[in-house]
């Protein structure tokens, strides 16, 4: 009688939030962008999607944020910095600093922006994520903006190119800018990130943190 294999245990598949910090919720341009990102995800990891414009803060989120494995935040540019939901959720998640719900998850960033600031931003919230405790993989960032958009799609076509002395020279910037393919770098980084931790397992430490004095007053005048 041949004897009844267990076939081996698959690997859980990694689970993904899409933390969409947009002004403009669902309906906005960072939707579309983290739209696309869960597409790309799908094959690959299982994904849950919160909308702070929807549900604001963050215990709103805690639940969501404790259960992934790793994060994609997204957010427009408002007067240079990140929206106000974003704002609110960081403020309030402040007392989990350096906690299991940070510390070493993978995190990667995506800014949206008419033409300038993003990158700013990108910047600041990739350091403040660091400072949470969260892990933020190579090249696992980017800003898609309206005027690299219209720069890419009003570029000259290649055959121009050779025409218009100083035309290839406007196509090859075009080329160097952040744009919509980009978002697989990122989205293919923040898995292999996720997968070789869950294989690596390191034993990260933290520094002392102050969870409850933070917001007391202290100025002595
Ligand atoms: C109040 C407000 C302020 C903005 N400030 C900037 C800015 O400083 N720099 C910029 O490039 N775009 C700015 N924008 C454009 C948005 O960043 C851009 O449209 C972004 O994609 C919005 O994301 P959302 O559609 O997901 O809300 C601003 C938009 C609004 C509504």
């Amino acid at each position: 009688m041949l004897g009844r294999m267990n076939a081996p245990a698959l690997p859980r598949r990694p689970q993904i939030l899409l933390l969409n910090a947009s002004l403009a919720g669902d309906t906005g341009n960072t939707a579309v962008a983290l739209d696309h990102m869960a597409a790309l995800l799908a094959p690959q990891a299982d994904f849950a999607r919160h909308t702070l414009a929807t549900a604001p803060g963050f215990v709103a989120c805690s639940d969501a944020l404790a259960a992934a494995d790793a994060v994609v935040i997204g957010t427009g540019t408002h007067w240079d910095s990140w929206s106000n939901h974003l704002q609110r959720f960081l403020e309030e998640a402040t007392p989990a600093e350096g906690t299991a719900l940070w510390l070493g998850k993978p995190v990667a960033c995506v800014v949206t922006e008419h033409s300038v600031g993003g990158k700013g931003v990108l910047s600041r919230l990739q350091g403040v994520l660091v400072t949470l405790g969260c892990l933020i993989p190579p090249m696992s960032g980017v800003v898609l903006s309206l005027a690299a958009q219209t720069a890419a799609q009003s570029a000259p076509f290649e055959p121009d190119c050779r025409s218009l002395p100083g035309a290839a020279k406007a196509t090859d910037a075009t080329q160097d800018f952040w744009c919509a393919d980009d978002l697989a770098v990122v989205t293919h980084n923040l898995l292999a990130a996720t997968l070789q931790l869950r294989l690596a397992q390191p034993s990260w430490q933290t520094w002392p943190v102050d969870r409850t004095g933070f917001d007391q007053r202290w100025i002595s005048l």
